[in-house]
């Protein structure tokens, strides 16, 4: 779909795409649902640190009839998670390598989760009525950015409650980005709506010679901080409280980020935002988006892990309405390569002329 206007670049990035082997174990909502019940019950873990655990013990400790124990091992079975040797079992080698992103994979069931209530209680907003949907969508809800100017207890743990989805997601996404462009030839980047500093960390962790600046809302940059304390790299990111909307942004950066920011904001919003991080680019500098594109469903089925994304359908853009803003802005060598992770991604460069 992206390529329907013009040429965009397509990135191999066979070696970065390991931690999607979560997504394998989301594709069919009940068999998902039965994994979240895995690591609720704590017999993921059980069988962890058992190997192996015989399925009538299981009866017998969770005293809810052979039934629903038999249906719980089935539906694992049949999602790849275990293997049953005549009523033993064990997580099978492929769920096991997939532990090793249990972060991304557990974040991502309790998303899907949440996302089909709202899909399946609202669907016929979701396709006739947008404005309806989101405002009655509980997932939007937890997204909250009102509650982000003012420091109080409730806020602080609602708005933690989102960050560590943002930061989760940033933490995979961040190498493919790197992996798409040389972050080596900057010396001061400005990641805007930068969330808790994790994408700045990912790159100041790769290129020693990097310092950074987020810039985000009050609340989100103080727990920011508090999420980067003990990393060595936070000494070389600092925090810029504001609302990017209407306050004056740092300047005198080579290098300027959007990262799942921009797709927030009505068109004319995402326009200022723009025009405002041009301002406090060097000459020469570059601009950075690196968005989700809008999902390909006429090529794809739509697995369970992709309910969380779906849900944005009416957020996310093709790539040509931030090049067609950067032309207009008088920006140079736009190129967008187009990247694909557990969706279509994009990230779209463009240089500020010299001498502007
Ligand atoms: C969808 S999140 C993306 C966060 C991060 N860039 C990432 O990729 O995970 C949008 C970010 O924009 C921030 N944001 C929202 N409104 C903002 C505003 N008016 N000024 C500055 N940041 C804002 C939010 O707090 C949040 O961190």
């Amino acid at each position: 779909m992206m390529t329907e206007n013009r040429e965009v670049q397509e990135v191999d990035l066979a070696g970065i795409r390991d931690h999607l082997c979560v997504d394998a174990f989301l594709q069919e909502m009940i068999p998902a649902r039965a994994l979240k019940t895995a690591f609720e019950t704590g017999l993921v873990d059980h069988l962890v640190s058992n190997r192996i655990c015989s399925v009538s013990s299981l009866e017998n400790k969770w005293k809810n009839g052979e039934k629903a124990v038999r249906l719980l091992i089935d539906l694992l079975a049949l999602n790849n998670v275990i293997a049953n040797h005549h009523g033993e079992i064990e997580l099978t080698p492929e769920f096991l390598h997939a532990l090793k992103y249990r972060d991304l994979l557990e974040l991502k069931l309790s998303m899907a989760h949440l996302a089909a209530f709202d899909l399946m209680n609202n669907f016929t907003e979701f396709i006739a009525s947008p404005l309806n949907f989101m405002r009655k969508a509980r997932f939007f809800k937890l997204f909250d950015y009102s509650l982000c100017f003012e420091d109080t207890p409730e806020n602080r743990s609602l708005t933690k409650r989102w960050m560590m989805i943002t930061s989760i997601l940033t933490r995979y996404e961040a190498p493919a980005c790197m992996a798409c462009h040389d972050f080596g030839r900057y010396g001061r980047m400005l990641d805007i709506g930068g969330n808790s500093g994790e994408f700045a960390l990912r790159i100041c962790r790769r290129y020693p010679g990097m310092v950074s600046t987020v810039f985000d809302l009050p609340l989100v940059c103080d727990l920011g901080r508090e999420h980067l304390q003990s990393e060595p790299e936070s000494d070389r990111i600092t925090f810029a409280r504001g609302n990017a909307l209407t306050d004056e942004l740092p300047g005198g950066f080579d290098l300027i980020t959007f990262k799942s920011m921009l797709h927030d904001w009505p068109q004319d919003q995402a326009e200022r935002l723009i025009s405002k991080a041009e301002k406090s680019l060097k000459p020469g500098g570059t601009l950075l988006i690196f968005e989700r594109a809008p999902m390909e469903i006429t090529r794809n089925t739509v697995p369970f892990s992709l309910f969380p994304f779906l849900i944005f359908l009416h957020s996310y853009r093709l790539p040509d309405f931030y090049e067609r803003q950067l032309k207009k802005l008088g920006f140079e060598d736009i190129a967008t390569r187009r990247i694909h992770l557990d969706m279509p991604f994009f990230l779209v460069e463009a240089r500020k002329k010299m001498g502007s």
